[in-house]
């Protein structure tokens, strides 16, 4: 893959910030850089480093795609004015539904919904109005691992499988995590001063909501997922489990509520016990967890009448559903 692993055992968190540091210094000189932070532990270590780097040279944006979790632009932008960082927020919602709509295929979700609106769409432009020359993204280890071995294409990844971003959008990319898998980043994310609730947040996919919604990505599926996704991690927080998510299937299932027949929604939590999101097996939770969660789900979000929780592992299955 052309990018050597640095484990967490190897890891000297303040060296490695050092250096990571200078390397932004050095590429982008005296020069504006810009990145997108989506709150997930992975893009706001590299908004830490960037600023660390860069100061005021670092323009830091949160994309609304319509995809993210409840509330989150607002919460992100004020974890990061805390600690000094102006983050803006730019609504682009509307051009990732576009892209979305009638597309199926989870491939396709991702590269014509996701990729293409992201980097040729919205980021073109914030270069472009920026004057920035490059952009600082986020990319673990895992993601090009996956990527390189045609798993899944993940939604950041280039140059490893061939694509040369300034010739495809115009702007370099520079990736300061791509040695670290996640339980590294978190260890750095500390050492850059990161709260808690952000070093130790689960994982969250880039392409959001959209890849816990099968078949074709709406604003009111995702509003759905969205308010299930809210009831799964408030229940599973203390759960200690690695990540823990809901699945809207597109499948209807007949059910019953207030003695009519409701022809309803199935929402499925998955719970998962893993070091890297390599390999990852269901969490063991005890069933009066499982039932209290379908109690709220099936009571809280409008539509759904049946809830299940997997119990397959990965491999075969995939932490996500897309
Ligand atoms: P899978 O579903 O491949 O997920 O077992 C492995 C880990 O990666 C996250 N994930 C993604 N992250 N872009 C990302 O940045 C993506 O396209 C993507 N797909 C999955 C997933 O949440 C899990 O932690």
């Amino acid at each position: 893959m052309g990018t050597e692993e640095i484990t967490l055992e190897a890891l000297d968190a303040k060296a490695f910030v050092d250096r990571q540091v200078k390397a932004i210094k050095e590429a982008v000189g005296d020069g504006v850089a810009i990145n997108a932070l989506s709150g997930g532990v992975d893009s706001s270590v590299v908004t830490m480093l960037g600023h660390k780097a860069l100061g005021d040279n670092l323009k830091t944006y949160f994309v609304e795609n319509g995809l993210m979790r409840e509330g989150e632009p607002q919460r992100i932008q004020k974890i990061f004015a805390d600690l000094g960082v102006h983050v803006e927020i730019v609504d682009e919602q509307d051009k990732f539904f576009a892209a979305l709509k009638g597309v199926i295929d989870p491939e396709e979700k991702r590269e014509k919904g996701i990729t293409q609106v992201f980097y040729k769409d919205v980021f073109a432009k914030l270069v472009k109005e920026s004057g920035a020359k490059v952009l600082l993204q986020g990319t673990i280890y895992t993601d090009i691992e996956e990527t390189a071995a045609g798993i899944k294409r993940q939604h950041n990844v280039f140059e490893q499988i061939g694509i040369d971003p300034q010739e495809a959008f115009g702007y370099k990319v520079v990736e300061p995590l791509i040695e670290l898998r996640k339980p590294a980043v978190r260890v750095v994310a500390k050492e850059v001063g990161l709260p808690e609730e952000v070093s130790q947040r689960p994982p969250f996919p880039g392409p959001a909501l959209c890849a816990r919604v099968i078949n074709e990505v709406t604003p009111e599926k995702i509003a759905l997922v969205r308010k299930a996704t809210a009831i799964v991690e408030e229940e599973l927080r203390d759960s200690g489990a690695f990540q823990y998510l809901a699945i809207l299937h597109d499948d209807q299932v007949t059910g019953i509520r207030d003695g009519k027949r409701e022809f309803g929604r199935q929402i499925e939590v998955r719970c998962w016990d893993s070091t890297d999101a390599v390999t990852a097996t269901p969490t063991d939770l005890p069933f009066a967890k499982l039932r209290a969660l379908a109690d709220r789900i099936t009571a809280e979000v409008p539509g759904v009448v049946s809830v299940t929780y997997n119990i397959g592992c990965k491999p075969p299955s995939c932490i996500e559903a897309v």
